[in-house]
């Protein structure tokens, strides 16, 4: 059977579902094993998953996770926070949402679940060659900071800055294994009171690229910030996504080029992105 999501076409065998993507890019459905889980902070769960799809996930990239409730077809787009060494396990950080993401966070280790992958194209890693980087996470942003920071270059100088509510300081120790982190809570708890933005100014830092991913207030200061000092900055927008897999259109954003295909100012987030260059979208 054949059916259409989106603009890609998706052909079903019994076992599989593989999306063909215009230039031929296979993501795969496949059911993956839980080797672990637990809470990291109050509605916050840690989930590592054995998978082949580790083998070619990188960061800035998400998995689909489908709800075993089949109320909803869709899956629950989650981002990547890391993959273990080995390439055979995926690990994902996500806040209780909504139903779909109550029942992931019930799953155990030896539990099934399916996933497809992976999803999004990533962030360029190639343009913090020999650079000094900003890596900004905002609340629920911050798990594909750890991927990120793990997959720069040798040449690059890794500075971490993660904006937390209070100090439920989730994966923190991850991150320092990984560059320098700098911390702003909300609640002034820990670090420098206020958001991510406040921290540079704080600790004086400055960078040449910037890679970030959080909510929309964030992403828009960070966008403004790297215009008036004339640097790059790459955001990822997964923070609005819904299904993730082009099907709800729920994730449209505004674009200054036209799109080649459609020929409007509009982009998906879930198949466009999520990381775009903050230059070429307007939030
Ligand atoms: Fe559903 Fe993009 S089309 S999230």
């Amino acid at each position: 059977a054949q059916c259409l999501v989106g603009s890609e076409m998706c052909i079903r065998d019994r076992s599989l579902i593989y999306i063909i993507e215009k230039d031929n890019k296979m993501k795969k459905k496949i059911t993956a094993t839980v080797l672990s889980q637990k809470e990291i902070a109050p509605r916050i769960f840690d989930m590592w998953i054995a998978t082949e799809l580790a083998a070619c996930a990188k960061a800035g990239q998400f998995i689909g996770v489908y709800p075993k409730d089949r109320s909803t077809l869709l899956p629950r787009p989650i981002s990547i926070c890391q993959v273990n060494d080995k390439k055979d396990a995926l690990r994902i950080v996500y806040r209780i949402a909504g139903q779909g993401t109550a029942e992931f966070s019930s799953y155990q280790e030896g539990d099934s679940v399916e996933i497809l992958g992976t999803l999004g194209n990533g962030f360029p890693t190639e343009a913090a060659e020999g650079k000094k980087v900003f890596l900004m996470g905002g609340g629920i942003g911050i798990p594909p900071m750890l991927e990120l920071a793990r997959e720069l270059p040798a040449s690059t100088e890794k500075q971490i800055i993660v904006g937390y509510r209070d100090d439920q300081l989730f994966l923190k120790e991850d991150l320092e294994k990984n560059g320098t982190v700098y911390i702003a809570t909300e609640d002034g708890s820990v670090g420098t009171k206020g958001n991510v933005m406040n921290a540079i100014e704080a600790n004086h830092l400055q960078a040449d690229v910037i890679f970030a991913c959080g909510p929309m207030p964030m992403l828009r200061a960070i966008k403004k910030y790297a215009e008036e000092k004339k640097i790059k900055a790459y955001i990822s927008l997964e923070e609005h996504m819904a299904c993730g897999v082009g099907a709800c259109l729920g994730c449209v954003v505004k674009t200054k080029e036209v799109d080649h295909h459609s020929h409007v100012h509009n982009a998906r987030i879930c198949t466009d992105g999520p990381v775009f260059d903050a230059e070429e979208v307007e939030i």
